[in-house]
């Protein structure tokens, strides 16, 4: 037989057919979205026509896209108009709890590092390099940091606080008061879960002024204002506070670019003995044969194995190491270690 259709082989051959597809879907999506596609089918149900003359957009590529959105489950045919279906409602409009937009526009935002991955491949300047050190518009600014939010309010900020023991903390004063430092804290996010989880805590972001605008926002309307505080500060040039029961480093020791030696030294020279190091991160196994996300996000940003992590987190004078990776955020693994 020439002509199989059941075979190892060709299970193989659909899978990495079908990848592709699944990627141009969230291009889609990703469209849809920025367009404000999602924000105006809550209003009411509209026809495509209708979408189109309301969202300034070509009406035959808003039908395709909508058919597009219908496939993936995220609206329904209601007659000739279209609505939205629960998953849109709970994942696509901005005051939903886990609204995912500003994830999916800082996805959009970086797609240009992977349509000319080529050229980045062959070591061609005309490649379009990924800086993270950079300074971004402050639109793309805001979608990366609301992105972190997005991910955070989607289950990760709970899974992490599972993870992590603050009452095991022996650094206690006479109050009984922790603190925590989240260094690179970005919105906030995890500093506020904490502080929801341990009403003895008291947490403060430290992160660039432009993300710090952004965050006071987010803690404002988490109501967690009293107890997260925030500070400009820069990594490479501060220090990381004084006297701290526990620090966060979530999402800041990307690899051997991210400096992550003096960050962590930073972080021990900042804490009291017995204080707690949290590091949420981007982990690859010890082989660097996987897990997919991390592996991929290291072609983009940087990520460490595991063991070239925990000898860091030794190496910085950290003891009593735990591993506790995330099943739902694959490749995603919380540590802590005891100063
Ligand atoms: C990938 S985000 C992680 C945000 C947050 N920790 C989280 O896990 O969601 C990296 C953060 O590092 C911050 N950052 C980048 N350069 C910095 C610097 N030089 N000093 C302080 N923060 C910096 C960014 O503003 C951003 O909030």
């Amino acid at each position: 037989m020439i002509f199989e259709k059941d075979s190892d082989e060709i299970r193989w051959a659909a899978e990495l057919f079908e990848n592709g597809w699944h990627a141009r879907a969230q291009r889609a999506l990703e469209a849809a979205s920025s367009a404000g596609v999602f924000e105006r089918l809550a209003k009411e149900p509209a026809t495509a026509k209708r979408l189109a003359e309301d969202l300034g957009l070509d009406p035959t590529a808003a039908e395709k896209v909508l058919i597009v959105l219908a496939a993936m489950g995220l609206v329904d045919r209601d007659g000739h108009a279209w609505r939205l279906t629960p998953k849109a409602e709970a994942t696509l409009l901005p005051d939903a709890p886990c609204y995912q937009g500003n994830m999916l526009a800082h996805t959009a935002d970086v797609w240009a590092f992977w349509s000319d991955l080529e050229s980045a491949l062959h070591g061609e300047k005309g490649g379009w390099v990924f800086d993270p050190a950079g300074r971004p518009p402050v639109r793309s600014h805001r979608n990366f940091i609301l992105g972190m939010h997005n991910v955070a309010m989607a289950g990760r900020a709970a899974e992490l606080v599972e993870r992590v023991d603050l009452s095991e903390i022996r650094t206690r004063s006479t109050t009984g008061r922790l603190t925590l430092m989240d260094v690179g804290g970005g919105p906030g996010t995890y500093a506020a879960a904490l502080c929801e989880r341990y009403p003895d805590l008291t947490a403060t972001v430290m992160d660039l002024p432009e993300t710090i605008e952004i965050a006071r926002g987010v803690i404002e309307k988490l109501g967690m204002s009293d107890r997260v505080r925030t500070v400009a500060g820069d990594w490479n040039e501060d220090e990381f506070g004084e006297d701290n029961d526990a620090v966060l480093l979530s999402s800041v020791l990307h690899g051997p670019t991210s400096a992550a030696e003096m960050k962590l030294e930073k972080a021990r020279r900042s804490m009291k003995p017995g204080g707690l190091l949290i590091v949420q991160d981007f982990v690859m196994n010890a082989e660097k044969t996987g897990p997919l996300i991390p592996a991929v996000f290291n072609v983009m940003v940087g990520a460490f194995s595991l063991t070239e992590l925990a000898d860091r987190i030794a190496a910085a004078g950290f003891s009593g190491l735990q591993v506790k990776p995330m099943p739902r955020y694959a490749g995603t693994t919380v540590l802590t270690a005891v100063r």
